[in-house]
């Protein structure tokens, strides 16, 4: 028999979620449950109800269309729902498939009980927003799994699947077909039972290991973990699940609350829309996609091997070329052994490693490159170089490939320019490990067709990345940024800050590594090359440090080398830098006439913040950049920026106008002579 409200079978009511495309459980759908829920408790037919989801999942939480909006806050609330379910006078039992994500999983943890399929994902995301879930989450979870699950589940906000947590105590049974028939089960058998019905929240927790165990963790947080109050919050949390249900709810309820309104979550929240809004390309430059099944990358390096492995993740079929058998075979080595190790460390079947392999065609023969959809050049960053290969790109590829160079910095346009076919060409700029990063910028040269810079925007999807559209200027977006931080960070080396000070200032502020300490791990001969090429052109009255130059000079290359900004002994950086070091520095300051000062770490932090967002304002005029948002995720996806800072942009709109202005003023007075001072209007209003 089926009502509008649910399906009936035999004596189960069915109770479907289906609000497409994941069930989310915005303000209508509450509503259709609790109604169901209502209407077969009522009917005398029903013995036992089953709530499972449509489309595939069974709920992927909050509808985040309604955040901010008065829907997210009309009953029935969540909670109300739960409790509804909790209370039902007969067995509810969750099937769960797809997703059971956030309020998802929390509904499901309101029932009587679980059925899920081995491969449903269950989560609790919402720390990843600065959250902690806020409908019982907290209290209900440990009480079924005990604490270290729960808090590996909310701490991680990464979902496990119903294989992985079989044997936690959140499920009651885990199938791998039949789950709404296995629900049904599940649900007759308790009603069966003539027991009260097991209710999560009358569960007992053990209070003192309990304490143990999160005092034990308190101690763990990482640094970057401190920094985000919702970490010690879902610790606070959790410690109220060993007392009474009500109480422990209220403790979430109010922790939750203080998260809610707090910048990091503001800033995270802010984050997740900016990123799924920067993967969609503006109105006017929408086209539809060239299709996509064989690529051919150039040059098998770090880059084009890790470009190769993510290529072959997605299904892609990859044609390897390089200049010689020996850079070929040692290329190809990296993608093998790249899933030999996923395959050891059980990540990986064999069978699929082999697969991957099968759709990787090493070659020096450049005739392979006819059947590619889209070629991917990775080899030195020379012009020249770069410039001879797609001359003989032009000479092999099929008319209407997409051409692309993972340039770092060098001009597009002159690349696509060496070809007879510049509006086939484009930018995709990975970052390393290319197989690992998520940013893809996608930068759109002169020429570029729509189309094709649609083919180059679709691909990052396909490649599970997040495209970020920027224009064909020196550095795109985020090396330009990152290059006007790092000369900011050097003015302050001359100003009278150690390199250990400035990194050690910016890592409290949340950045994974400062600059020092990544220019040592990625080589300072990059930059070195980059300066020397850049001499002939550089105005003399600009303010240039030279200490990088002169480290360089005596041999200091950074990790590589044993040494450059700091000493490295056995791969490990030493805390401070050495005499040496300190003695160029001193020097520099020395001929610049700067007596040497200390810097606060909020000197240093302002000054490394504001250098960014005057750039950011420089990109956005330009239109190098097409939303300000965009830059913020280009920052915290490729350059380790705090993520619940929200990134330069998101950052100084928090900031007082009028402070942020002098300061900024401050700055190019002390930059001096080729300081751009941008204006901020435009990424401020
Ligand atoms: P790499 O030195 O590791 O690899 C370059 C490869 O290109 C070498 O295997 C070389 O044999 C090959 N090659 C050179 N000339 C060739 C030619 N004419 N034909 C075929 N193969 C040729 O360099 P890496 O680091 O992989 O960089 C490649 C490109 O990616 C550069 O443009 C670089 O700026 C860019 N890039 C590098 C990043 C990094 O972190 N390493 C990040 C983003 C972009």
């Amino acid at each position: 028999m089926t009502t509008n409200l649910y399906e009936r079978h035999g004596a189960t009511a069915l109770i479907t979620l289906d609000h497409s495309p994941v069930n989310s459980l915005g303000h209508a759908l509450r509503q259709r449950i609790v109604a169901a829920l209502d209407a077969a408790d009522a009917d005398a037919a029903v013995r036992a109800i089953v709530l499972s989801g449509k489309n595939k999942a069974f709920c992927a939480g909050a509808d985040v269309s309604e955040f901010g909006t008065a829907l997210q806050l009309a009953e029935p609330i969540l909670r109300t729902l739960l409790a509804r379910v909790e209370d039902c006078s007969k067995p509810v039992v969750a099937a769960l498939s797809g997703v059971a994500l956030g309020g998802g999983l929390e509904l499901a943890l309101a029932c009587h009980g679980r059925v899920a399929l081995d491969t449903a994902q269950l989560g609790l995301p919402e720390i990843l927003l600065g959250l902690i879930p806020g409908s019982g989450g907290t209290q209900r979870l440990p009480r079924l799994t005990g604490m270290e699950t729960a808090l590996a589940l909310i701490q991680s906000g990464q979902p496990q699947t119903g294989h992985q947590l079989a044997a936690s105590g959140l499920l009651d049974q885990v199938v791998t077909e039949g789950l709404v028939e296995a629900a049904c089960t599940l649900a007759n058998e308790l009603a069966g039972r003539g027991e009260p019905l097991p209710r999560t929240r009358d569960r007992q927790l053990d209070a003192s290991t309990s304490r143990t165990l999160l005092a034990a963790q308190r101690e763990q947080l990482t640094p970057r973990q401190q920094l985000q109050p919702a970490y010690a919050a879902v610790l606070d949390a959790l410690e109220a699940a060993s007392g009474a249900f009500e109480e422990g709810l209220q403790r979430e309820r109010e922790l939750f609350l203080q998260l809610q309104g707090s910048t990091q979550a503001k800033a995270l929240r802010y984050q997740f829309f900016a990123e799924r809004e920067a993967s969609k390309l503006p109105a006017a430059l929408q086209a539809a996609p060239r299709p996509l099944q064989t690529v051919a990358v150039i040059g098998a390096g770090t880059m084009g091997a890790g470009i190769t492995i993510c290529a072959l993740d997605a299904g892609l079929n990859v044609i390897l070329l390089e200049q010689d058998a020996a850079a070929l075979q040692r290329g190809r080595q990296r993608v093998i052994d790249h899933y030999q190790s996923r395959v050891s460390a059980g990540k990986l079947k064999a069978i699929k490693a082999a697969a991957y392999e099968a759709r990787l065609s090493p070659s020096t023969d450049w005739t392979q490159l006819g059947r590619a959809d889209l070629v991917i050049e990775a080899v030195f960053e020379e012009l020249a170089v770069k410039q001879e290969v797609f001359r003989k790109i032009d000479l092999h590829a099929r008319a209407g490939a997409v051409l692309a160079t993972n340039t770092s910095y060098l001009d597009v346009d002159a690349i696509a320019n060496a070809t007879s076919r510049p509006q086939d060409v484009l930018g995709l700029h990975f970052f390393s490990p290319a197989n690992v990063m998520k940013l893809l910028e996608v930068v759109r040269g002169s020429r570029t067709s729509l189309d094709v810079l649609a083919t180059g925007m679709a691909l990052g999807k396909t490649l599970r990345k997040l495209p970020v559209l920027t224009g064909n200027a020196f550095g795109f977006i985020g090396n330009r940024i990152y290059n006007a931080y790092r000369k900011q960070c050097e003015f302050m080396l001359e100003d009278g800050a150690w390199p250990e000070e400035v990194d050690a200032a910016l890592q409290a502020l949340g950045f994974a590594m400062g600059p020092f300490a990544v220019a040592d791990l990625s080589g300072l001969d990059i930059a070195w090359r980059m300066r020397k090429a850049q001499a002939a052109s550089r105005d003399p009255r600009e303010r240039y440090v030279a200490i990088l130059d002169q480290l360089c000079e005596q041999g200091r290359l950074g990790r590589k080398s044993g040494a450059g900004y700091y000493s490295h002994e056995g791969g490990k950086q030493v805390r401070t830098t050495d005499a040496v070091v300190r003695a160029i520095i001193e020097q520099a300051s020395q001929q610049r006439g700067i007596t040497r000062r200390t810097l606060s770490a909020t000197e240093i932090q302002r000054r490394a913040l504001l250098a960014m967002v005057n750039e950011a304002a420089l990109l956005l005029r330009e239109g190098v950049a097409s939303r300000a948002s965009d830059i913020d995720v280009v920052l915290v996806q490729g350059y380790g920026f705090p993520r619940w800072e929200g990134g330069p942009v998101f950052w100084a709109r928090q900031q007082d106008r009028a402070a942020l202005e002098q300061e900024l003023q401050t700055l190019a007075r002390e930059a001096g002579h080729g300081f751009m001072l941008a204006d901020l209007s435009l990424l401020l209003d």
